[in-house]
């Protein structure tokens, strides 16, 4: 630190020059991230609750109610207005929150000391954080050929120390829904505890399911789900950090609530304390602004440019690992590698990811991309290929 402080020039021109070495949405050249440029009405709303603490409720009566509106309309847009929950930073520490509720409700109910929780070979590896930080123990279900859970390899995984079964709507790889209405039934037969990652498909399917898209139910309209991530920090157009966790019965929360001796609220279930009220007031905002045709309309653009893109890929030779499903495609090259592929779209400016099963390019259609984007990065394939 400096002795006395620097101008505010000093500080802009500084960071202008970190800010210039990082990539930006609005270039078309971030193809495999799930996260997009937020809404400048989200980011002006954010930046007015900046100092709001949602961890001390108390002293900020009315962002809390922003949360708790929050909750209540994702909740309508899930099937259930009487969800409780909380606005917080993302997937990671929402599908942490969700393992610990189950694990906590099964010690309560059989004193199971550790647990298993059974999840998707294709979920997000913040399940494997999870069971690392609270002590239970993963088990991965096997994928069908649709790279689905197979609903049989889920059976033959439960046992006594189930604690939590895992389901997917949106995953991360490839964009799958999980047969989530069939995991409802297993689980209220089994009794055991479903949670659904959302995180990527929430603030898409339900729209994609107005449009008449072919996908199941995967919210709180099956009764077996008792708690579901969904991140507008994602397609939800929200500031970055921004996600949501949903639980169908106040219990979920109670059974992990803490003791908090000098705040403003005597118990709290959050894994966060000091937490911001940014994200709450922004999700808000936004929700509002674009009101459910709003989000029709991006996700009807998000696949539009999907479909072409997938169609662009078939054309040119390339090999799609299957038909999206939501606004991911997947494909491999007849003649190269994926990774020296990746390695050369690299060198042209474009950041795609790689998927580990199966191996792919992975190219996420964010509210960003524009179909003029896809047609220079489908020059550029070919030109890698001819090359
Ligand atoms: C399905 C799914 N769940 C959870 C996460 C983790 O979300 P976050 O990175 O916001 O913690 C992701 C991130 O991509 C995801 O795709």
């Amino acid at each position: 630190m400096h002795r006395k402080g620097l101008s505010q020039q000093e500080i802009f021109d500084q960071l202008q020059q970190y800010h210039e070495k990082d990539m930006e949405y609005v270039s078309g050249n971030i193809l495999g991230s799930m996260c997009t440029c937020a809404h400048p009405i989200a980011k002006k709303v954010y930046c007015d609750f900046l100092d709001s603490n949602l961890g001390d409720p108390g002293l900020f009566k009315g962002t809390k109610q922003l949360e708790d509106e929050v909750i209540k309309n994702i909740g309508v847009l899930l099937g259930d207005d009487a969800v409780c929950g909380h606005v917080i930073t993302g997937g990671t520490e929402a599908n942490l929150m969700a393992i610990r509720a189950a694990r906590n409700l099964a010690r309560q109910n059989n004193s199971i000391d550790s647990g298993e929780i059974i999840v998707p070979k294709s979920a997000h590896f913040s399940f494997k954080k999870s069971a690392d930080i609270l002590g239970v123990q993963l088990k991965e279900a096997s994928l069908d050929d649709e790279y689905k859970i197979d609903l049989n390899s889920v059976q033959e995984q439960i046992s006594t120390k189930t604690v939590a079964v895992v389901g997917v709507a949106g995953t991360t790889e490839l964009g799958k829904v999980d047969p989530i209405p069939e995991l409802s039934n297993l689980c209220l037969d089994e009794n055991i505890y479903l949670h659904i990652d959302a995180a990527f498909g929430g603030f898409i399917i339900p729209f994609l399911k107005e449009m008449g898209y072919d996908i199941p139910e995967f919210d709180f309209r099956l009764k077996g789900v008792s708690s579901i991530t969904i991140d507008p920090h994602k397609m939800g157009l929200t500031p970055i950090p921004t996600g949501c966790i949903l639980f169908r019965e106040k219990k979920f929360l109670e059974v992990m609530s803490i003791e908090t001796p000098y705040l403003t609220e005597k118990l709290q279930s959050t894994i966060v304390g000091t937490r911001s009220g940014a994200s709450a007031a922004a999700t808000w905002a936004i929700m509002n602004y674009m009101g459910f045709e709003g989000y029709l309309e991006i996700a009807s653009r998000c696949m539009n440019t999907t479909d072409f893109l997938a169609r662009k890929l078939r054309r040119a030779g390339f090999r799609l690992v299957s038909s999206p499903e939501l606004n991911i495609v997947t494909f491999t090259s007849p003649k190269i590698s994926v990774t020296e592929l990746a390695q050369k779209l690299k060198q042209k400016g474009w950041v795609v990811s790689v998927s580990s099963y199966p191996v792919a390019i992975r190219i996420v259609v964010m509210p960003h991309i524009s179909r003029a984007h896809i047609l220079r990065f489908i020059e550029d394939l070919k030109n890698i290929h001819s090359s």
